[in-house]
């Protein structure tokens, strides 16, 4: 039985990258912070399926300290390592550029280190981003299109992707980077732009929100389906050799569209309730991100299967349910009326 390890288990890609795998029978290692509230709510069914049997294993760690990192790898000398780990919020970088450097930079190398001096061939995956490209130019971009990041976030994930070819090349280690452009799902974190919209779309559907602020309604992502991207995860990690792999769609929309796709599958006009606020512009704005992933779909057979619409869809779907459930607690006074706490 392979043994994984995952950083970031806690978060979208974890959840599904976790399940994935525990489906292909891995043993799963993860790790999760310790905070003064649970947060493994994404997690949980899986804790309750396969915990038991010790498939799913959970231990507290943190990226940022190289000697717990260390430590794991060392003892339990896992197969396959997927750093999915990171501040991952492009916005909040520019507020803390210093933690997320470190939790996103700091990480890597300690594991990779941690691979290096291990007596067995873990494979390694770096989870990069299409933010590194900085999206000047409306052209689609490839493993051959140049960096230029225009964040702490991004300039983190050069960081990274760079470290992770080096020890590649030096060391003779498999380390693969996955360049994702932005996926999402019923399980994405409710302070990116499409769950803020999705989560705002129940609400306003059940009559609990009475609008919705943005910020930049024209940048432009390739957005995917968080499902159909970490099959491509463990493509990359089971290819014959290490590379690097562009993963998206070919498809770019405007926030304008999503917004529009979102509001009108409950027969409402989102210019009704949106409204563009200073506070959620960026320092400097990536505009544009269209991927190619041919190389993906040539080497390692990975097309993704969820379209624009469904994506939206599936999003809606869960959003409307629980704004139903929310509604519910509402009138019976047990939830408080604060949809503004959640305009972060
Ligand atoms: P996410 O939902 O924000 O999850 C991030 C995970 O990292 C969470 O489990 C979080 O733990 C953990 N984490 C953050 N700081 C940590 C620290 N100091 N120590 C240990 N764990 C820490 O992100 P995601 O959407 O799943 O993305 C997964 C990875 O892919 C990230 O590295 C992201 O930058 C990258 N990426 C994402 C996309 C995308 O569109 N989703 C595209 C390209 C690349 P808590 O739950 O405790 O906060
Ligand atoms: N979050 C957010 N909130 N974004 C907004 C808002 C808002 O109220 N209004 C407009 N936007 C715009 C942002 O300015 C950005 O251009 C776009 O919506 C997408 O923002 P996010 O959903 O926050 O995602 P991101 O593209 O910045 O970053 C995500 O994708 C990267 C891959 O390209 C994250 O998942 C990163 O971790 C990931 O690397």
């Amino acid at each position: 039985m392979k043994k994984a390890f995952i950083t970031g288990i806690t978060g979208q890609d974890g959840y599904y990258l976790a399940k994935l795998l525990l489906e292909k029978d891995y043993e799963v290692h993860g790790i999760i912070r310790r905070a003064s509230n649970f947060n493994t709510n994404r997690i949980d069914t899986l804790i309750s399926k396969y915990s038991n049997d010790k498939k799913l294993q959970l231990y507290y760690s943190d990226l940022t300290d190289s000697s717990s990192l260390n430590n794991l790898i060392t003892n339990i000398k896992p197969d396959e390592v997927y750093n999915l780990g990171a501040q991952s919020h492009v916005a909040v970088s520019f507020n803390n550029p210093i933690y997320t450097t470190e939790a996103g930079n700091l990480g890597t190398i300690s594991l990779l280190e941690a691979i290096r001096n291990l007596d067995k061939e873990t494979k390694f995956y770096q989870a990069s981003s299409s933010e590194m490209y900085g999206g000047d130019k409306k052209e689609a971009l490839n493993e051959d299109s140049p960096f230029n990041p225009k964040s702490p976030y991004a300039a983190s994930k050069v960081f990274s992707y760079n470290m992770t070819k080096i020890y590649r090349e030096s060391y003779d280690l498999f380390c693969s980077n996955g360049i994702l452009f932005n996926h999402e799902s019923p399980h994405r974190g409710e302070t990116f732009v499409t769950r803020k919209i999705t989560r705002a779309v129940g609400r306003i559907s059940v009559g609990i929100q009475n609008k919705l602020t943005l910020g930049n309604l024209d940048s432009e992502r390739d957005w995917g389906f968080a499902g159909d991207y970490v099959e491509a995860m463990w493509k990359i990690v089971n290819h014959s050799i290490p590379d690097d792999f562009v993963i998206s769609t070919g498809e770019s929309h405007t926030v304008k569209d999503f917004l529009k796709v979102a509001f009108d599958s409950v027969n409402l006009e989102y210019s009704d309730y949106v409204e563009v606020a200073e506070k959620y512009f960026r320092p400097n704005e990536v505009k544009y991100l269209l991927g190619d992933s041919s190389k993906a779909k040539k080497e390692i057979n990975w097309t993704p299967d969820t379209s624009f619409q469904d994506l939206v869809k599936m999003m809606i779907e869960n959003d409307v349910r629980i704004a139903k459930s929310e509604k519910i607690l509402l009138d019976q006074g047990l939830l408080e009326p604060s949809w503004e706490n959640y305009q972060k």
